[in-house]
């Protein structure tokens, strides 16, 4: 044990050591492979049963596996939808550790009070009725969509006058769920809350878009069991084409059936912090409950999503659960432990704390900006350049597009499989799959402060080169 104690007597040289390392990490984010080369440990390796000390355990460890580290927190991670962390964030994490709260009660620290500040405040920059919305941070938008649903289920028990958190879903109303577009997350949590994917009743969308049909929508609703409780997922931003349903019709067609009304804005509902964007989540102030994420486009670290809702209320009756030994005095402050999942919690809430106060709502403003402006100038260079092609327009942060194989091809989605591969070995970008319209293809999105202009010329060259592998590879092999 000694030297557990040792390293705290030294705490000053093993932070400044991981200070230097951090350092270093983030200087050379930008020029190092941005997927790894070699991702495994190597060989098995014992569990050591005396230790080395934290010094020799940091020096060995980023020795053996520095470089095998992702620059995802860089410029050219365009995969999935990977925020950074803003240098603010990234302190404020680093405190979070440090200080090591669990702002998951209240009673003992000003965390939860920080907690519901910044929850304040993410609803100021998203322009939400703070009064009518209450909500809680979770580990990203799964937990996120996982607590709107435990809200929206036990919403639904109400509507039947049947405690669902109380007697289960068995004696229950039958429960649906509307829509068109819903992110794998949500259908995931379908299966957690018992509910089951086949809940999920499917709604037109609009022509050949992702967009939700609110016209469909009525009309599924109107021809539904009227015994049945009705929950509609909505869309802010889908990940393939960044598609908005309609929330101010949805939400009318939600008041006329009667049914709760759920946005997924994971990273969409960012486009309602820039004025020019803003009328594409017009509605979402009538949603019953929202899912945001914090480690996408807040640019805060992993892991941190929130949500919002109007019924908090239900959550508490469904996630509450307050033995003697947690029911400490809270002055009023939420037991954040009775909004999600997890009992303890990390304190979430002070990296996003932090970056609002450093850079304030303008700042995350610009990142939003910057990044549609360079999925923009991407998207340009695909339709105008040989041997690509958008499969979607670009109207927010992705551009979804594909190379166009040699005529006559017979595997065009293999091969814009090799081909992304062969973009990913160059070591410039990182992008990942996606599909639209039948049609394999190629996904880059943008959400990270640090992108420049100047890495568009990285990522284009990339292109160029994937492009060129695969075809002199497909020579050689004929
Ligand atoms: C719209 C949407 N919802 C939910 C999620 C799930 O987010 P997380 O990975 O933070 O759980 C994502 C992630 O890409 C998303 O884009």
């Amino acid at each position: 044990m000694s030297q557990i104690h040792d390293d705290y007597d030294d705490l000053a040289a093993l932070l400044q050591q991981a200070l230097n390392g951090s350092l270093s990490f983030h200087k050379g984010l930008a020029d190092r492979p941005v997927a790894a080369r070699k991702q495994d440990t190597g060989l098995p390796q014992e569990l050591p049963s005396t230790g080395v000390g934290g010094a020799d355990a940091l020096t060995d460890f980023l020795a053996r596996y520095g470089d095998r580290l992702s620059a995802s927190a860089g410029p050219r991670f365009l995969g999935f939808v990977t925020g950074g962390t803003t240098p603010a964030a990234l302190i404020g994490d680093w405190l979070a550790a440090s200080v090591d709260q669990n702002s998951a009660s209240p009673g003992d620290s000003v965390a939860t009070a920080v907690t519901v500040q910044a929850l304040d405040w993410l609803k100021q920059l998203f322009n939400l009725p703070a009064a009518d919305f209450d909500g809680a941070f979770t580990t990203g938008a799964t937990a996120a969509n996982f607590a709107c649903l435990l809200a929206a289920r036990e919403w639904a028990g109400e509507q039947a006058g049947y405690n669902i958190a109380q007697k289960g879903l068995a004696g229950g109303p039958t429960i649906r769920i509307y829509s068109a577009c819903p992110h794998a997350s949500f259908v995931k949590v379908t299966r957690f809350l018992g509910l089951g994917q086949d809940a999920i009743v499917p709604v037109d969308r609009i022509g050949d878009t992702e967009a939700m049909d609110p016209d469909a929508l009525d009309r599924a609703l109107a021809a539904a069991d009227p015994a049945e409780a009705k929950i509609v997922c909505a869309s802010a931003g889908t990940v393939t084409t960044t598609a908005f349903d309609d929330l101010i019709a949805i939400s009318a067609v939600c008041k006329r059936h009667n049914a709760w009304m759920h946005v997924d804005g994971a990273f969409g509902l960012f486009a309602r912090t820039v004025p020019e964007l803003a009328g594409r989540t017009a509605g979402v102030e009538f949603a019953d409950s929202i899912t945001v994420d914090g480690h996408k486009w807040l640019n805060v670290p992993y892991d941190c999503g929130f949500y919002f809702t109007r019924r908090i209320d239900l959550i508490e009756r469904a996630a509450g659960a307050m033995p003697a030994y947690l029911d400490v005095a809270g002055g009023g402050l939420p037991h954040y432990m009775n909004r999600a999942l997890e009992g303890s919690q990390r304190f979430r809430a002070l990296p996003v704390w932090l970056t609002l106060a450093a850079y304030g709502a303008d700042g995350v403003r610009q990142i939003v900006r910057n990044n549609c402006r360079q999925a923009g100038l991407l998207a340009a260079w695909v339709e105008r350049t040989d041997g690509f092609e958008l499969l979607a327009p670009t109207s927010l942060n992705i551009v979804c597009f594909r190379g166009v194989p040699p005529d006559g091809h017979s595997d065009p989605d293999g091969w814009n499989r090799a081909l992304l591969s062969a973009i990913n070995d160059t070591g410039l970008v990182y992008l990942t799959p996606g599909a639209y319209g039948g049609k394999g293809g190629i996904r880059a999105a943008f959400s990270n402060w640090m992108t420049r202009d100047d890495d568009l010329d990285a990522v284009t060259r990339a292109l160029i080169m994937g492009r060129e592998t695969v075809l002199t590879e497909e020579r050689e092999d004929a």
